[in-house]
């Protein structure tokens, strides 16, 4: 097992800078995963543990050595990707055995291992199959086989499960973290997937895109738990990333004393916890952030400090065991929610819905850094 640290990792191509001032930690058996948009360097980043990708600055420790310049091969890593990249002649058997075998493993310790793996996958019985006459999870637990058998210090996986149906997705999620879980392997899995992070990850690194001419000094936007990000989370675009439906964000503005907020038409107290924030940003604009769970009927919640909101229904998507409410205050769309079993509100008719007040999270505008 082995720890990984950044130690302000970069990544250029040509002028071109992807990845920037990377630094965290990821501990001795942790599952880690890093999410965020497509194209924000999260498979670049895999890549450079792996040894795939040079690095072009910083420091990458595996374990207590630099690994900057040790081969691939010499990593002790076992790397899952998206496209399973089993050998289509070969069958499960040998798909699994078959970086055993080119390190010249004893077969008697191939065939034990190969053994211990499938019956871990459940894959025992079809270990003399062709890829082909596998479906796609299955296959996946071939691919993990291979990753498994090599006993590594650390797994990487790579959007792992983009390509099963939504299903077998969450049986898969749910299969990899109770591996991980058990094996105490070290690992960094990346997916776009926020729900993916939330339920896999001790910890999540949330990454963004260094766009050319952005003030951001590095793609790693925070790094916690997934309760950490979910209920403090460091800046907008962590805010948005994290939970569905996404948190909403709306403009409001201090009082001259910093007292109270107006936003959505109505005006509030400030409650206590943010009391000292909004002294140092009394009299002026700031984003408040409310996630769509701490908006809801009247007749449903009793939070004990609420602010009312009233607007015109736009739209309400009906999920079973709840109903999610899109509204119109103004020019500002506002996302809440309703138990499903109650009365639903249809487009075009006027709601009024409390926001809860503790629940409030305000954003400096210009920095889109947390009040705190
Ligand atoms: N060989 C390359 N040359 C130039 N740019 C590259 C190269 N490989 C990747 N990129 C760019 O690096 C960025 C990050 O890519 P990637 O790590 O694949 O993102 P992600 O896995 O988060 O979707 C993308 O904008 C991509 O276009
Ligand atoms: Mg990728």
């Amino acid at each position: 097992m082995a720890s990984i640290r950044f130690d302000k990792l970069g990544k250029r191509y040509g002028d071109t800078e992807i990845i920037k001032n990377l630094a965290f930690d990821v501990k001795d058996g942790e599952f880690m995963v890093f999410v965020g948009p497509s194209g924000c360097g999260k498979s670049t980043v895999l890549r450079m543990i792996a040894g795939l990708e040079t690095i072009s600055s910083g420091e990458l420790w595996i374990g207590d050595r630099v690994v900057n310049e040790v081969h691939p091969k010499d990593r002790d890593i076992a790397m899952v990707f998206q496209s399973y990249a089993l050998y289509p002649h070969m069958n499960v058997y040998d798909n699994i055995a078959f970086g055993l075998k080119i390190r010249k493993m004893p077969d008697a310790e191939i065939r034990k291992r190969v053994s211990d793996a499938a019956d871990l996958l459940g894959l025992q019985q079809f270990l003399d199959r062709k890829p082909k006459a596998l479906s796609g999870g299955q296959r996946q637990r071939v691919a993990l086989g291979r990753a498994i058998v090599r006993n590594p210090s650390v797994f990487l996986f790579d959007e792992p499960l983009s390509n099963l149906d939504a299903e077998l997705r969450v049986q898969m999620r749910a299969e990899i973290t109770k591996l991980q879980r058990r094996l105490n392997t070290t690992t960094v899995y990346v997916t776009h997937d926020q729900v993916e992070a939330m339920t896999m990850g001790q910890r999540i690194a949330v990454l963004s895109a260094i766009k050319s001419g952005s003030t951001l000094d590095t793609n790693l936007m925070q790094c916690g738990t997934p309760m950490d990000l979910y209920d403090r989370p460091d800046n907008v675009f962590v805010a948005r990333f994290i939970g569905t439906p996404n948190m909403n964000i709306v403009p409001a503005q201090l009082s001259e004393d910093g007292t109270s907020l107006s936003v959505l038409g109505g005006s509030m107290p400030v409650s206590e916890q943010f009391r000292q924030a909004a002294q140092a940003m009394r009299g002026r604009p700031v984003l408040l952030g409310i996630r769509p769970e701490h908006i809801g009927s009247p007749h449903e919640v009793d939070w004990p400090l609420v602010q009312p909101v009233q607007g015109q229904v736009e739209m309400v998507e009906l999920l079973g065991h709840e109903a999610i409410v899109h509204f119109r205050v103004g020019e500002q769309m506002v996302i809440g929610r309703l138990h499903s079993h109650g009365r639903l509100p249809v487009p075009g008719d006027t709601v009024t819905m409390n926001l809860k007040c503790e629940a409030i999270h305000l954003f400096d505008p210009e920095t889109e850094l947390r009040l705190r």
